[in-house]
């Protein structure tokens, strides 16, 4: 079969399961905001069916998926260059998903760390969504065919799970119609960690409000959360071999060549030798002056619901011109009957 050469086209989503963390915006949302110009076509979602997969307060939902866009756009996300969308409005993901509950095995999902994470101990309590979440994680990604999804390193396991439904899809039809996406998983902080402990990633589930900072922190609390934040009492190391062993100093160095745009290396050379006293300020300092203004103009948008819901109206409109035909294909592929156009 000869491979089908598939344009190339940028699809990530985020949960808005609670507000938005630094790990989000340096593992995920960065990254989307420089690809929407590297790509032609970029697609970015919150993913509110994913997000009930757990239990969500309804009126919170709906404020979490405002403010998650409002951050998105707050960020450098311009609903000009990209499609912005709430996934329930696009009902293709669904419907794909469903095809895909039938491709993907038992077997695969079992294997989710995410699930065994989430579920916890008690995995007969948890629902059948969130056992099947990353089929329809799957079906957002394939129903656009897109080709490169930018992710935090927590979502390479799912990533590999699309390529084989993909696969087994394309597989058990004999065609090549869904491609073999490409996870983007790059820059310093791929996985950002705790600020209560380095071996721990930094979420928005964390009991401990200290362990995170939120998009919506003002200056004083990513000030304190940073002076606060678990280090060591050794100097900074030159070199990162310096950082063996050092969970804590290697996320906070990260978090700073993340936020600076520079090379952990290129930090190194700056700060080697120095002690946590001198370099948390300067980590504050630099947290302040990234997020201070993303916030702010959260703040403004969130003044202002209406506009984002159009904005979310018109992402879901432009979203469908893609997604119904792609759907409409895999129904044929299938057997799936419908009237003749
Ligand atoms: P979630 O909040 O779980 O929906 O995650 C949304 C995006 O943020 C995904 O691409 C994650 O991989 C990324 N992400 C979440 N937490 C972190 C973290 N601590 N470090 C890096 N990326 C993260
Ligand atoms: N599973 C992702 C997370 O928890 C969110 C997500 C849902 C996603 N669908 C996606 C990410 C499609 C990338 C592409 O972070």
């Amino acid at each position: 079969m000869t491979e089908t050469t598939f344009t190339p086209r940028v699809f990530s989503g985020i949960q808005p399961s609670g507000g938005l963390t630094l790990g989000n915006y340096l593992g995920a949302i960065k990254r989307f905001v420089t690809m929407q110009d590297e790509v032609a076509e970029s697609i970015y979602c919150m993913v509110d069916l994913h997000a009930i997969t757990v239990w969500q307060d309804p009126k919170a939902l709906q404020h979490n998926t405002r403010e998650l866009a409002a951050g998105f756009i707050a960020s450098g996300i311009s609903p000009e260059k990209s499609i912005l969308i709430n996934q329930s409005q696009v009902p293709e993901h669904a419907q794909l998903g469903w095809i895909f509950n039938c491709v993907a095995r038992m077997g695969w999902m079992q294997r989710m760390t995410q699930f065994k994470d989430k579920a916890g101990k008690n995995s007969q309590a948890a629902s059948l969504g969130l056992f099947g979440y990353p089929a329809l994680m799957a079906a957002d990604i394939l129903v656009y065919h897109a080709t490169h999804v930018p992710v935090g390193d927590d979502q390479k396991q799912h990533l590999e799970l699309t390529r084989d439904i993909a696969a087994k899809f394309n597989h058990d039809y004999g065609v090549d119609f869904f491609p073999m996406t490409e996870p983007v998983i790059e820059g310093a902080a791929t996985r950002v960690m705790s600020l209560r402990d380095g071996s721990k990633k930094m979420s928005k589930s964390d009991p401990s409000d200290a362990s995170r900072i939120n998009m919506t922190d003002n200056a004083d609390t990513i000030a304190k959360k940073i002076r606060k934040a678990k280090s060591d009492a050794d100097a900074l190391p030159s070199e990162v071999k310096g950082l063996e062993d050092r969970p804590e100093a290697r996320n906070l160095i990260n978090i700073y060549a993340s936020m600076a745009d520079m090379t952990v290396d290129q930090v190194l050379a700056n700060v080697g030798g120095k002690q946590f006293g001198e370099f948390k300020p300067m980590l504050a300092d630099l947290a302040v002056a990234k997020l201070s203004p993303i916030s702010g103009e959260m703040a403004r948008l969130m003044s202002d619901p209406a506009e984002i819901d159009r904005i979310l109206a018109k992402g879901a409109l432009q979203a469908r011109e893609i997604t119904a035909p792609i759907l409409q294909k895999t129904y044929d592929i299938v057997g799936m009957v419908r009237p003749a156009i």
